[in-house]
């Protein structure tokens, strides 16, 4: 999950590798580097975040080049330290290398590197590779070449940059299992792990497959596989622009994109619905209708949007649908049918062990569809569907208007079957692609409540445990909300299902103890609101402090709850979209009254592309 760019044209590539670097930040900040060809090759690398290496280039500047490579890191072997820190130079400092991802069989290869006299300087197994283009380079005086021999001998799963003083006008990429694409601009090419890199200067890109070597000049791009035959790589067009990746005038990434969630759900629905029907491109309705079981794959908060999805899907489409953490899923030995579709759910199309559990559901016969944020991204490209979510850019590293918007993405899935399996009736389908089509709107209710839901979580920037409650799609909502309170607030945060309580955690309910109760509309038709008031009156019997998220004008609340945030009126199952909002804002808000980075918390990445 690095942030990784390359570059080779007439602009000074300083510039252009740590604009490209500002913009992959989120991938990785654990430290960031760049290493640049002028007359000879220079490179400044530092611990931290990209603005220490900012400023080490103005204490120590170097001389600007044409070509070069930058990376942000987010460490997997070796501490977060200068010295661990890309780009790792070899080749008695001609070689310059950067990795994101993670070589298995680094130890061995080291081993037989010192044992030939190499001296490292890192604990990364990247140094390795370095050092083993270094000496394949020596053997075939030709940069791709020698990345080619070094790529057959590697396991696990990389993308590779590297440039050497000899060559000074060319960058060479390699990827397996791991993002890089290419960025094609006039007289001048570019490389990077996602189109952020480079989308200030083109929208023109190439989409880089699995075992692949890329390389680029100024006037040319080439791409072979490992066994060096040609390859033509797919085009595509980024549909945003660099405005997009940047703040906006917000206080944060977060900020912003929390405010774009009303768009992303109105932008995914987007010429998905004709009158009230929905339409999916790519899906003809034989293929839909034969489907019987869903199997939805997903980490973090994307298994969420799974887990809502899997309530709507059910109910519209009546197939079974199991929802299953990626990285649990392929070492279960899971049972595939022949109509069982394998649903991915994955805003950066990168999560490495999302896409490990959609390879290994093709390798077992299933039909797989991936559900992405990310144009271009592997696991889209890795599967036999893709079904985009257009919330635009996410660089937060807490998941927000994805989330939505992938709830969304879902029920368009689960309509489309249900009207081509014949199980949804027309009322029905028109009713919920009406309130579809309403989602934006009440969102944009929702977050009217921003400055209330800032003043609250300031009284309580000093909670060291949440608790959240919620009952059939309220549960994953409670779900998704503790996992935005654990990563940006850094405080235990717990979801369960109301009904659970009894069963044990009502053994954590003591005076003071804050829970968010995610309340179902008092018309809900599984009459599940009485229940849920029920538990309300439960914990604060024994001393909770109640933040309720309930439907306005839900008098039935009031009289237990210690706050309530009320949403709009919406059917059960966009009522779930609705709730999710004020969690995501008071969870930004906590963290901020804490004094802490809401767009890069500690220890994360925004892509974790390492298993
Ligand atoms: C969400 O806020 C987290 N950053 C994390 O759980 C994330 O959802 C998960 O890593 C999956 O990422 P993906 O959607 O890019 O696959």
């Amino acid at each position: 999950m690095c942030g990784i760019v390359g570059y080779v044209g007439p602009r000074g590539s300083e510039a252009v590798l740590l604009g490209g670097l500002g913009r992959l930040e989120y991938r990785g900040y654990d430290s960031a580097g760049i290493a640049v060809i002028s007359d000879s090759l220079e490179s400044r690398k530092r611990s931290g975040k990209l603005q220490q290496l900012r400023d080490e280039l103005v204490a120590n500047p170097i001389h600007d080049g044409h070509t070069g490579i930058g990376h942000t890191r987010w460490a997997t072997h070796g501490a977060p330290n200068d010295v661990n820190a890309h780009p790792h130079i070899a080749d008695g400092g001609k070689l310059a290398l950067i990795h994101n991802g993670i070589i298995e069989n680094f130890s061995e290869l080291k081993a037989e590197l010192l044992n030939v006299g190499v001296e490292f300087t890192s604990e990364t197994d990247s140094e390795v590779a370095a050092h083993l283009v270094a000496r394949a380079y020596r053997q075939t005086g030709n940069l791709t070449e020698a990345l080619r021999a070094v790529v057959q001998r590697l396991d696990g799963a990389f993308t590779l940059l590297v440039v050497h003083e000899d060559e000074p006008d060319v960058v060479v990429g390699a990827r397996r299992n791991s993002p890089l694409v290419i960025g094609l601009g006039e007289g001048e090419n570019f490389l990077g792990s996602d189109v952020a890199a480079f989308v200030e200067f083109t929208r023109n890109a190439l989409a880089i497959g699995q075992d692949q070597i890329v390389t680029i000049t100024r006037d040319t791009v080439s791409v072979i596989d490992f066994d060096g035959n040609p390859v033509e790589p797919e085009p595509f067009e980024v549909t945003w622009d660099a405005s997009a990746a940047t703040k906006g005038g917000w206080p944060s990434f977060m900020a912003k994109e929390i405010s774009e969630e009303p768009q992303a759900v109105a932008d995914t629905i987007r010429g998905r619905i004709k009158g009230e029907t929905v339409h999916i491109d790519g899906f003809d309705a034989k293929t839909l209708a034969d489907i019987d079981r869903i199997i939805i794959l997903g980490c973090g908060t994307a298994a969420y949007s799974g887990l809502v999805g899997k309530y709507a899907i059910e109910q519209w489409a009546r197939i079974p649908v199991d929802v299953e953490l990626s990285h649990e899923f392929r070492y279960r030995e899971p049972v595939l049918g022949e109509h069982t579709l394998v649903v991915s759910v994955s805003q950066s199309g990168e999560t490495m062990d999302t896409l490990m559990a959609v390879k290994y559901a093709r390798e077992m016969g299933a039909r797989t569809l991936s559900i992405c944020n990310t144009q271009g991204a592997t696991i889209p490209r890795e599967s036999d569907d893709v079904i985009y979510t257009h919330a635009g850019p996410e660089v937060a590293v807490a998941s927000t208007k994805a989330f939505v918007a992938q709830v969304t993405a879902l029920y368009l899935l689960g309509l489309a079957i249900g009207q081509a399996n014949g199980k949804v009736d027309a009322a029905t389908l028109a009713t919920v692609v009406r309130d579809l089509e309403a989602t934006p709107t009440l969102i944009e209710t929702v977050l009217l409540q921003a400055d209330r839901i800032k003043t609250m979580a300031k009284w309580m920037a000093d909670t060291q445990a949440i608790l959240l409650l919620g009952r059939h799609v309220g549960f994953p909502i409670a779900l998704e909300g503790a996992l935005k309170l654990k990563e940006l607030a850094y405080i235990h945060a717990e979801g369960f299902a109301a009904g659970e309580l009894k069963h044990g955690p009502i053994a954590l309910i003591e005076p003071g103890q804050v829970v968010f109760v995610i309340v179902p509309s008092p018309r809900d038709p599984n009459s599940l609101h009485p229940k849920v008031v029920s538990n309300i009156q439960e914990i604060r019997a024994r001393g909770a402090r109640v933040i309720a998220i309930a439907e306005q004008g839900d008098a039935a609340v009031l009289p237990f709850a210690d706050e309530v945030i009320p949403i709009p009126l919406a059917s059960p199952f966009i009522e779930p979209i609705l709730a999710v909002v004020p969690l995501h804002l008071f969870s930004m808000e906590l963290a901020t009254a804490k004094g802490l980075d809401v767009d890069q918390p500690r220890n994360l990445a925004k892509s974790v592309t390492v298993e």
